[in-house]
């Protein structure tokens, strides 16, 4: 048994990720300044003698040094996330997915914390040329000065950034995880939520589904009990530390496909209209698998169809 950290613990995928420790016998610090999680993703876990939860902000230096203190694997997963933040909060975005991740580095490099995950994403290679993508590929971003949306981006590159260094300079046994369009139960619909429980929301309440663009953009949407299993093999595997790996489904899926399959699976008759393009959104993301599947010995299990009937079930029964 180990007592384990999931910074933004109480966030979508860092509940699930606290449930699955737990499942598998290790003690669980959840840490969170519910930002966009909620205490009700957790609150089913709190009162056992295995769990604590600890509300906290990573911002905060002494704060995460003292919550790193007695862990032995950190799970580094708070942030700000959902891509309406990405244009309006380049500030927030910044200091807490930057100067947070530092603090956590930081505190982790002072400790003896024996293994560490980043959450980061396919957005650290932005507008992507190679797809599928591998770990390797070159980063490609918009110009400041047409758009900030790459705030969030160059976070979490300067994330991988941080973590590869602490690694290089101190010995620091961390891996760079890069989630594809986790979707799940507990993904929240609101306008600052992700693009699959947006979409559902808008089909059960009967409302318009709304496209930006043409739809033909493309994502690899991955179940979040995928991602799940990916970030507990990450923690075991030795081979794991120093690396970066693409954890998603090496398939794309359009907009319009994700749109027409929820609508079809929740029977709605909403309509689907098309906005203008968001500005600095990627055309295509599919992540090359082969490193992780190496090293991981991992590859998402759960298909669309699944997922999102798992989905679905959950947003009728809230
Ligand atoms: N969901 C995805 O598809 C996806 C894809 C790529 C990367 N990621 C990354 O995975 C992680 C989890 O994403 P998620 O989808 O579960 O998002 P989420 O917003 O549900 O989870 C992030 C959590 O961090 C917390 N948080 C925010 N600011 C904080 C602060 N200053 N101090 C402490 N806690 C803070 C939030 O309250 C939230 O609970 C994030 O780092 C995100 O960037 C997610």
């Amino acid at each position: 048994m180990k007592r384990v950290l999931v910074t933004g613990g109480a966030g979508f995928i860092g509940s699930h990720l606290c449930e699955a420790l737990l499942k598998k016998g290790h003690e669980v610090v959840c840490f969170d300044n519910f930002f966009r999680g909620k205490q009700e993703n957790v609150e089913h876990l709190i009162g056992r003698k295995d769990f604590t939860l600890i509300k906290g902000d990573i911002r905060n230096g002494a704060e995460v040094e003292k919550v790193v203190q007695d862990c032995d694997i950190v799970h580094h997963l708070a942030a700000i996330n959902g891509t309406k933040y990405f244009y309006e909060e380049p500030i927030l975005i910044t200091d807490v997915n930057v100067a947070g991740t530092l603090n956590v580095l930081k505190a982790c490099a002072d400790t003896d914390v024996r293994r560490i995950t980043f959450a980061s994403s396919p957005e650290v290679y932005g507008l992507p040329e190679k797809i599928p993508t591998p770990e390797d590929a070159f980063s490609i971003f918009d110009n400041p000065t047409k758009t900030l949306r790459h705030s969030y981006s160059t976070s979490k590159y300067l994330g991988d950034v941080l973590c590869l260094a602490f690694h290089e300079k101190y010995g620091l046994p961390v891996t760079v995880l890069r989630y594809f369009n986790i979707y799940g139960p507990k993904l929240i619909g609101t306008e600052y939520g992700q693009v699959v429980s947006i979409f559902i929301k808008k089909a059960l309440e009967g409302k318009p589904i709304e496209i930006f663009g043409d739809g033909k953009q493309t994502r690899s949407f991955t179940y979040v009990s995928d991602a799940v299993d990916a970030t507990i093999r990450a923690q075991e595997k030795e081979k794991a530390i120093g690396q970066a790996l693409n954890v998603g489904i090496q398939k794309e899926t359009t907009i319009k496909e994700l749109a027409n399959r929820v609508l079809k699976i929740t029977k709605s008759n909403s309509k689907i209209v098309h906005k203008p393009a968001l500005v600095g959104d990627a055309k295509r993301r599919c992540p090359d698998t082969k490193k992780a599947k190496k090293i991981l010995g991992w590859g998402a299990k759960t298909n669309l169809d699944e997922g999102l009937k798992k989905t679905i079930e959950w947003f009728k029964a809230e």
